[in-house]
């Protein structure tokens, strides 16, 4: 079977066809997924209904998965279960409990685990249960984006370097989310404004809403250089909106790509997807580490 490529959108994001990932692949069909996600960032695979071991098999060939902390139902496992279903009884969860409110935070636009040191290189999202209505994933592309700065901009975010803090951004849903304990789980990490892509050299944008200001900044002064950018970023030549199907894959790269939720009627409505997270290259950033200290 030969493997077809058809973007979705203008400046990033495609579809592949004739490869089933729900088996073995070979060497082959693998080196031209690798490339292509490479290439387009946001990768859709249509009909191909994943179980939990299935999906563990295809990340892994990405590289290593990340093991879910916090407070995520699926803590201590390869998956971060995004359901407003219990996952002990498969009841609708009520949308006052923690757990909801928890993650009202992906309507955020955000990079996953970039308030890690070692930031993800992508997330791969199975849709398990999707409601008849609502509950669309955006993506916006921080590479797309990037030419088009204007060339003073481009300059001052070419060597910034921004802080990313999980606690932050938790308490953008609700002030003091995070329990004392939680809070210390997670310190805040630095990473580069701009990274480049270690295969064709590319530049994005590289934010989010872990994202809390930058460093040599005024703490407000560098929140409004990244609000500014991310309103570049999430304009709709650089976005691509994913409506689901059941047995849905999209995989995203969280190193040059901001993605969030959209709203569902989730008292009326079931949704469950399954994400696996690879984690990044520890060597990429480390440049940027060591010189902030
Ligand atoms: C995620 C995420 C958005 C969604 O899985 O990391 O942000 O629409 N998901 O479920
Ligand atoms: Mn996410």
């Amino acid at each position: 079977m030969t493997i077809t490529v058809s973007r979705l959108a203008p400046s990033f994001a495609a579809r592949i066809d004739g490869a089933d990932i729900t088996r073995p692949l070979s060497d082959a069909a693998w080196a031209e997924i690798r490339a292509a996600f490479e290439e387009h960032s946001v990768l859709l695979f249509r009909g191909q209904p994943l179980d939990d071991e299935q999906q563990i098999a295809f990340s892994r060939r990405f590289g290593n998965l990340e093991v879910t902390r916090s407070i995520n139902p699926a803590a201590g496992t390869p998956f971060a279960r995004q359901s407003n279903l219990d996952i002990t009884t498969g009841e609708v969860i009520p949308p006052d409990d923690r757990r909801m409110i928890y993650q009202l935070a992906n309507t955020f636009w955000h990079s996953d685990s970039s308030f890690k040191e070692v930031p993800s290189l992508c997330s791969l999202l199975s849709a398990r249960i999707v409601p008849p209505e609502g509950g669309a994933t955006e993506f916006a592309s921080g590479r797309a984006a990037y030419p088009s700065l204007p060339e003073d901009v481009k300059r001052r975010v070419e060597t910034a370097v921004a802080v990313h803090d999980f606690s932050w951004s938790r308490d953008q849903i609700k002030p003091g989310f995070f329990t004392e304990k939680e809070r210390a789980e997670y310190p805040p990490v630095r990473h580069p404004l701009v990274r480049t892509n270690p295969v064709n050299g590319k530049r994005a944008l590289f934010l989010g809403a872990h994202a809390s200001h930058v460093v040599g900044m005024p703490v407000e002064d560098g929140r409004t250089l990244l609000k500014q950018l991310l309103d570049h970023m999430t304009q709709p030549q650089f976005c691509y909106r994913h409506e689901w199907r059941e047995g849905d894959l999209v995989i995203w790269d969280n190193r040059c790509v901001l993605h969030r939720a959209t709203p569902f009627d989730t008292t009326r409505y079931k949704r469950l997807m399954q994400r696996t997270t690879i984690s990044g290259d520890p060597a990429e950033l480390e440049h940027v580490r060591g010189s902030v200290r």
